[in-house]
């Protein structure tokens, strides 16, 4: 562990952490390893587990770090719990990908008081004071809602706008800036078409097993919706179990449109098979990110904010084998 050297230490407690680099902290031997705690949300998702891969993979020994992987089970004290003990161990980084947006600042005022610099991955923290993190890197889910309705809107513009389009949606884990902003895009889209009306919001958990439960009780005793808008992917194979049990069809052709955010590859298999008529993707290959940023910080530089990583979408005209096949996740 590189962080033994008392001055080092000091220095650390006195600046805002991390927020500069601190090259001074660790250059004492270039032989020794970054620690590197890393709290991850849980293994709900095709997303999650490839995320977890890809920060797996950057912070290897080969790489110069030690990483101690704590995975929450989807429960924010699993984190808090967490990111104590990654203070007690004297890590010289904390990494977050947190489950929801509040509910932080007690145990970010810990890791600040420690001098330990926290990186945030993936959703977003909301804290009074932004100097409690050093950085975030993730995607902007507002962004990827809103292509996603730009396409329902040119998708369906032929459609008789007297006629009622209802839409299903299937939401992430509430309170998660996946959650959020994804759905902020689509009750503002929904606003703004007379026709367009959400018949329900069913939290699905980001899981295949919750949204398959929540959709096939809701067909039980509502008619087949015009849209169902799933979160994730794995959610969106929830809901198409639950459809294909009632024998309806959906995707390119069927009664039911089917937009799905990650397009991690099964998506793109799906989606190119016109099952699902759109994939939005949201892309979790943050290991080499934010390993990138910890490297600046190494070498004294500031870092900016915020980092948002670019992403598009798919239709299945779109998405060919040869895609799918050079595809990382
Ligand atoms: O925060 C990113 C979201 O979390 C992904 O869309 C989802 O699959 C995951 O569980």
């Amino acid at each position: 562990m590189k962080k033994t050297v008392l001055l080092a230490a000091l220095l650390c407690i006195l600046m805002l952490p991390g927020c500069d680099g601190n090259p001074q902290a660790h250059s004492d031997d270039a032989e020794e390893l970054i620690v590197v705690g890393f709290s991850q949300v849980g293994s709900e998702s095709d997303w999650r587990v490839a995320n977890t891969g890809s920060m797996k993979d950057s912070f290897s020994e080969a790489n110069g770090y030690e990483l101690i992987f704590d995975n929450a089970r989807q429960k924010q004290e699993n984190q808090i719990k967490a990111i104590r003990t990654f203070i007690q161990q004297n890590v010289d980084y904390i990494i977050l990908a947190p489950v929801v947006e509040t509910g932080w600042d007690t145990v970010l005022e810990e890791t600040k008081a420690a001098g330990i610099p926290v990186i945030i991955v993936d959703r977003k923290v909301e804290t009074a004071d932004d100097s409690l993190y050093c950085s975030w890197v993730g995607s902007d889910f507002r962004r990827e809602a809103d292509m996603a309705m730009q396409w329902l809107e040119e998708e369906t513009s032929d459609r008789d706008a007297q006629q009622t389009m209802e839409i299903l949606h299937i939401q992430g884990n509430l309170g998660s800036t996946a959650q959020i902003q994804r759905s902020k895009g689509l009750e503002i889209a929904a606003k703004k078409h007379n026709n367009w009306v959400i018949t329900a919001q069913l939290e699905g958990e980001f899981t295949q097993a919750k949204a398959y439960e929540v959709t096939a009780e809701y067909l039980k005793s509502n008619g087949t919706p015009d849209v169902v808008y799933c979160e994730n992917d794995n959610m969106a194979y929830g809901v198409m179990e639950a459809l294909d049990e009632r024998g309806v069809q959906y995707g390119t052709g069927g009664q039911v449109i089917i937009i799905s955010f990650d397009a991690a590859r099964a998506a793109m298999e799906l989606c190119r098979k016109g099952k699902i008529n759109l994939c939005v993707e949201c892309n979790p290959l943050h290991g080499p990110r934010v390993a990138q940023l910890i490297e600046r910080l190494e070498a004294g530089e500031t870092v900016p904010k915020e980092n948002c990583v670019e992403e598009g979408l798919f239709r299945p005209d779109m998405v060919t084998q040869a895609l799918i096949d050079s595809r990382e996740y």
